[in-house]
């Protein structure tokens, strides 16, 4: 069954936006997993937006679960995750203008730059994945420098506009996933996933994760962390119970 990793950076938006101290994504984080999360997504930014570092610090004490933390790769960030030690690293490219994060990495001309940090991390215990868009080139190539695992970004997938975008960018997806387990890699997904598109991609057994922090945040100023995730979880657990073998 996939996991679901809850992004909490959201919670951090809301409470930077007053430079307080209220509404705590680490309260957040612990709701989620008493939902039953199986991990904690956090993106720790350059110019720190959202999360900052006293996030992280307590995050890594407080959280049962697994802790994903999403940064550029820079000699900072690695500096930050060799000392707090993550479970795992995803590896995302960061620009200072962007809403959120834009596209996947440029694996191939960053080849030799990615391998170093890859292999610093993994070298301290550390699983590494890397962002990137549904590509088969990006997906041999992540394979070629060691990283271990992909998050395929699926943006463009959860905006597509009309049906036929829709199947034409999850049959890239689709594609990307299948390459992916087929070089062994561990294959997760995320970007722009929420209660309606999750299910498609849920459905496939090469997906072991997804990251998902947008939708179930917004939702739960409804309804609550608890039920948002609870609700998140039961699509995904749905999904794959329904799905015909292949
Ligand atoms: N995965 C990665 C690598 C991301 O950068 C983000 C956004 O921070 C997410 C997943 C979660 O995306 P969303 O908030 O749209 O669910």
């Amino acid at each position: 069954m996939s996991r679901l990793s809850v992004n909490v950076d959201h919670v951090a938006t809301v409470r930077q936006a007053r430079l307080g101290i209220e509404p705590d994504p680490v309260m957040a984080a612990m709701l989620a997993e008493t939902a039953g999360a199986d991990g904690i997504t956090v993106h720790l930014r350059e110019d720190r937006r959202h999360i900052q570092d006293r996030d992280l610090q307590i995050l890594r004490k407080v959280i049962k679960t697994r802790l994903n933390l999403e940064m550029a790769a820079t000699g900072e960030m690695v500096d930050t995750a060799l000392e707090v030690k993550p479970d795992m690293v995803t590896l995302v490219p960061e620009k200072r203008q962007e809403l959120t994060t834009e596209g996947g990495l440029d694996v191939k001309n960053n080849f030799d730059s990615l391998k170093y940090v890859v292999s610093r991390l993994m070298d301290a215990g550390i699983s590494v994945n890397l962002f990137v868009d549904p590509s088969p080139d990006a997906v041999k190539t992540c394979h070629r420098i060691g990283s271990g695992g992909i998050e395929i970004h699926t943006g463009r997938y959860a905006e597509a506009q009309n049906v036929s975008t829709r199947a034409s960018e999850f049959k890239r997806v689709h594609d990307a996933a299948i390459l992916s387990k087929r070089l062994g890699l561990k294959t997760h997904a995320g970007h722009g996933l929420d209660y309606r598109n999750i299910r498609e991609l849920a459905a496939m057994k090469e997906f072991e994760e997804f990251a998902i922090g947008f939708s179930i945040i917004a939702r739960s100023l409804y309804t609550g962390i608890h039920e948002a995730v609870r609700e998140m979880k039961r699509l995904i657990e749905e999904a794959r119970i329904a799905a015909p073998e292949r």
